[in-house]
């Protein structure tokens, strides 16, 4: 199959992750999760006294360890140093920092390095980010925005988080990180030529039926 390479950004909340796993399985391609690149980052900060509040410290954290991220959508892991962190970056405790190290711009540059790395060593690859249709490949043969209202996005990671967390704490989080986040990078309104998916009212398999179409259109 010939070479293929898909960029989809959003909000937290969209769906971002499960429905580009599931269109990389289809499209028999790579997956790269760069999320899980900034949260093994604030990971590692957090678990070895790294003060998350100095971005020098921080910047040098992130050059010196040791990230091993696999792309198969099938088995997702991540891996610093010995240590198998694919579940711990999913912990709140991480993601209400997770901001501070996506908005050190040096940081940002080092990872949007790496990943520009990783795209090419795969001839077909799904990526999934913030920034991945605007700066890490913005001449990626498909590009894809997937949105959802904010009421859609709340609801989904109150699931997520099996209904443990308030609902007032739960868009409090969301929408304070969607609101750091974007200071840095413009996730909420496609850019030229970038496809736009909404997927408010639309189910998995629906919205996954939604973005074949739109790669399809676009590549
Ligand atoms: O997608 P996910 O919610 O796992 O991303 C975690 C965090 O990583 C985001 O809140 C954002 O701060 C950062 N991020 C980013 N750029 C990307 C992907 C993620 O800044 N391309």
């Amino acid at each position: 199959s010939p070479r293929l390479v898909v960029a989809v950004d959003g909000p937290s909340g969209s769906g971002k992750s499960s429905v580009s796993k599931e269109v990389a399985r289809r499209l028999g391609a790579a997956y790269l999760d760069t999320g899980a690149m900034y949260r093994a980052v604030a990971w590692h900060c957090a678990n070895s006294q790294v003060d998350l509040t100095d971005p020098e410290a921080v910047l040098a954290a992130a050059q010196g360890i040791e990230l091993v991220i696999s792309v198969d959508p099938d088995a997702e892991r991540v891996v610093v140093g010995t240590e198998d962190i694919t579940q711990a970056i999913r912990e709140p405790e991480v993601t209400a920092v997770v901001s501070t190290v996506a908005t050190n711009m040096p940081v940002r540059q080092l990872l949007v390095e790496r990943q520009r790395q990783m795209m090419d060593t795969h001839r077909r690859i799904v990526a999934e980010g913030r920034d991945i249709t605007t700066v890490v490949a913005p001449d990626a043969d498909a590009r894809v925005l997937l949105t959802a209202s904010a009421e859609a996005r709340m609801a989904r990671r109150g699931i997520q988080l099996g209904g443990t967390v308030g609902e007032k704490d739960l868009k409090e989080q969301i929408s304070g990180r969607d609101a750091k986040d974007s200071t840095v990078v413009d996730f909420m309104t496609p850019a030229d030529g970038v496809g736009l998916v909404d997927s408010t009212e639309l189910d998995l398999e629906q919205t996954v039926t939604a973005m074949l179409g739109e790669i399809e259109r676009q590549a």
